[in-house]
Parts: C-alpha cells; structure tokens; sequence
C-alpha cells in the first residue's frame, strides 16, 4: 500500500538517536535546547517551546494567553481535533469560524461578521486559533488585523505548516500571531515521533509555556519567591504538567531539520506534477496562496460535485493507494454535536469536507508510485 504520507529516517537520524540512548540523559539534557534554538533559527521567532506534542503546546499556548472558563475560543471546523480541544481543556468554550471552501482554511470574511455579531452580544473570544491547512498559510495579515481590532489574541495552528512562508516571512516568524505552534508526528514535515513547539517573541508568554510544560516548576535563581535551600531545591508557581519532550525526541528533530528545506523542496516538486497532470482532469486541487510558499503537509483535490467520493476512495484503496480525506468537520464529531453544533452550521467547511480527498505525498515518493497514482485516479474519474 503507498501510505498518503511517511517519515523519512536516515543513518543519520538512527546514528542521532543511538548516541543520546548511550548517554546519561534521556531527558532534560541539551537536545531540547538545542533543538529549540534550531525552530528559532529556521523560523526567525525570538522563542521556542518544545513539548511532547503540539496538542500539549496547544494546551499550554491556551493557559499562556489567560484562557480560562467562560472564555471563548475559535477555530477552523476544518482541522483534526486538537485545534479546538485545547480550549476545553482550559475550561474554555468552543465555537468555530467557517472556512473558505477552496481553501479549506479560516474565512477572513466570515470571520469579520462573526467578530461583529459576538460583539454585539458580548461574546467575543479571547483566542482565535486559525490552522494552515495542509501546510498553505490562512490570510495571517487580514485575520490578525481583524483580532487586533477586537482585542482577541492568536494562535496559529501550523501543525502542517514548518518550513512554509506567507508574505517571504516564515511561517513561525509569528509577525501576524502572538504564539505559532507545529507539530512533528510522523507524517508531518519533520518528525521527532511525537512532538510539537510553540514559537513566540513576547518572553512572558514564552516563560509561562516553559513553566507550565513541566510541573510549573522552576529551579532558575532569578524567579525564586523564597530563599534558595540549596542545589536541591525547586519551586512550583503554578500548577503545570508533564508535557516535556525526551533527549531522544529532540535528536531526532535536531537531526530532521538538517533536511526540512530539502523536505519541503521535494513535496513541492511532486506537487507540481501532480498540479499539471491533475489540470488535465475535472478536480480543484487545493493550493496556497499566492504570496505563500507552502511545506505541503497534504495534497489536497476537491472533486466535482457528481463523482462520488467514497466509491473512488474505496476503489483506490483497492489499488493500495491509501488515499485519505482531512477532515472530517471538528463541529459534527458526535462530543461536538453533544454541545449544540449541528449539520449545516458552517456550510462552507462541509462543502470542503464532502469534495476533498487527499493523495500520497511525502518526500519518498517515487516517480513511478506518483504515475500510478495518477494513472489510477485519471482511470477512475
Ligand atoms: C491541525 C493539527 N493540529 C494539531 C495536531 C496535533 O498534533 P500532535 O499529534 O503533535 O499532538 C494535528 C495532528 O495531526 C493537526 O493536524
């Protein structure tokens, strides 16, 4: 079966891994800072916060920014889960944005009318959580003019996204957000296994995502509260987690970003055969926009209206070719219907979700896989 997605490991990487599992530290030794400042190097952010996984720096990014119960978060319903859990598990309510149906990605438009009717009711949220999806940059200029403009703080959810650009800036760089998260689960960019980072450049909210990862503990001089006992002693300032990422983790990331630009050169490369061929073919493919260059996490194809989606998803499966389809609308999973969305809520978003299907791509895919696959689905439709 070609996977629609798949890591990349090297000698290099296994040789990475090895050398820590043969030294003292497993964790909280040197390749989490390191790998840290490798983020802040190929994402031009002041800070960076590793965690063992972008849900946890979701998580985190969330209590950063003081959300908290009776608040209001909002996200894209066209994303995976976590974008819109993290604010639940702050105690937060949920409510979602509807996207642009050829993108996939939050509306700025039906963001604006939305910001203008909960202002009117007194329910404007705190934090907004746009996701880039597929790795292709939502309007950051326009969304964060939007929330500046109503007090709401921002959280890019760029899960997809390392190693892509919006306006020459990377993705990251957070000139259009107050904290950008990503995540290296293995079909992702780069992987680290599990793992995720929060890159910022407002230092408070960078301590506060640090403190929180572990336990809220800290063991640095200059923010004691009390006299310092002695070289055992810590203190806890708040009540935090156990979010860290391993030394294992981090060598493998501190190993992976060495190829992240060749990653996303190689994605792109296979995209734009897949964009020419499928231009002969009656499908949208989904695509960035035009002052973006995008990591291309997922590609992406809307189908037309009378095919029918399943039928080809099954039949190309059969061909062991693991097509998928990102996402299902967050506000219909049944926890979601449970607190009051319904069907039709947000109808761009299930216009996407009814065309979209996603096609094979990652680094390794090689030019016959990618015939096949166009072989296969040209013969189909
Ligand atoms: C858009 C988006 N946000 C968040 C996550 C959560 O990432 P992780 O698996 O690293 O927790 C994912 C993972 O697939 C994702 O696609």
């Amino acid at each position: 079966m070609i996977p629609y997605g798949r890591q990349n490991i090297s000698a290099e990487d296994i040789a990475a891994v090895t050398a820590v599992l043969q030294s003292d530290c497993l964790t909280q030794g040197p390749q989490v800072p390191l790998f840290e400042q490798h983020i802040c190097a190929v994402t031009s952010a002041k800070f960076a916060v590793a965690a063992n996984s972008a849900t946890s720096m979701l998580h985190l990014a969330c209590l950063a920014l003081g959300v908290t119960k009776g608040d209001y978060v909002w996200t894209s319903p066209i994303t995976f889960v976590a974008s819109a859990n993290c604010a639940l598990y702050c105690g937060a309510n949920i409510d979602f944005v509807d996207v642009d149906r050829y993108t996939g990605n939050m509306c700025p438009k039906a963001l604006e009318s939305k910001l203008k009717q909960a202002k009117a009711q007194n329910r404007l949220p705190k934090v907004l959580i746009p996701v880039h999806m597929a790795g292709h940059s939502c309007d950051m200029q326009a969304i964060w003019l939007l929330a500046k403009s109503y007090g709401v703080r921002v959280i890019e959810d760029a899960s997809h996204g390392i190693g892509g650009s919006y306006q020459n800036r990377k993705i990251g760089t957070c000139q259009y957000s107050d904290i950008t998260i990503f995540s290296f689960h293995p079909v992702k960019i780069i992987t680290t296994a599990e793992g995720g980072v929060a890159t910022t450049n407002d230092a408070v909210l960078a301590e506060s995502m640090q403190l929180l990862r572990s336990h809220g503990i800290t063991k640095t001089p200059q923010i004691m509260l009390r006299p310092d006992e002695g070289d055992w002693y810590y203190e806890q300032h708040a009540l935090g987690f156990n979010y860290r990422m391993t030394e294992l983790q981090a060598a493998l990331g501190n190993s992976q970003i060495n190829r992240l630009v060749s990653f996303v050169e190689q994605r792109n490369k296979l995209v734009a055969t897949y964009v020419a061929e499928l231009a002969k073919l009656n499908v949208t493919c989904v695509i960035p926009l035009d002052n973006s260059y995008s990591a291309y996490h997922l590609m992406i194809v809307l189908l037309p209206g009378h095919v029918d989606r399943k039928a080809i998803f099954e039949a190309m499966r059969a061909a062991d070719i693991c097509v998928h389809v990102h996402y299902f609308p967050v506000h219909l999973q049944p926890y979601y219907l449970n607190k009051g969305f319904a069907e039709h809520d947000f109808p761009e978003a299930e216009y996407f979700y009814q065309h979209c299907l996603t096609l094979p791509l990652f680094p390794d895919l090689t030019e016959q896989e990618q015939g096949y696959i166009l072989d296969t689905l040209k013969g189909l439709l």
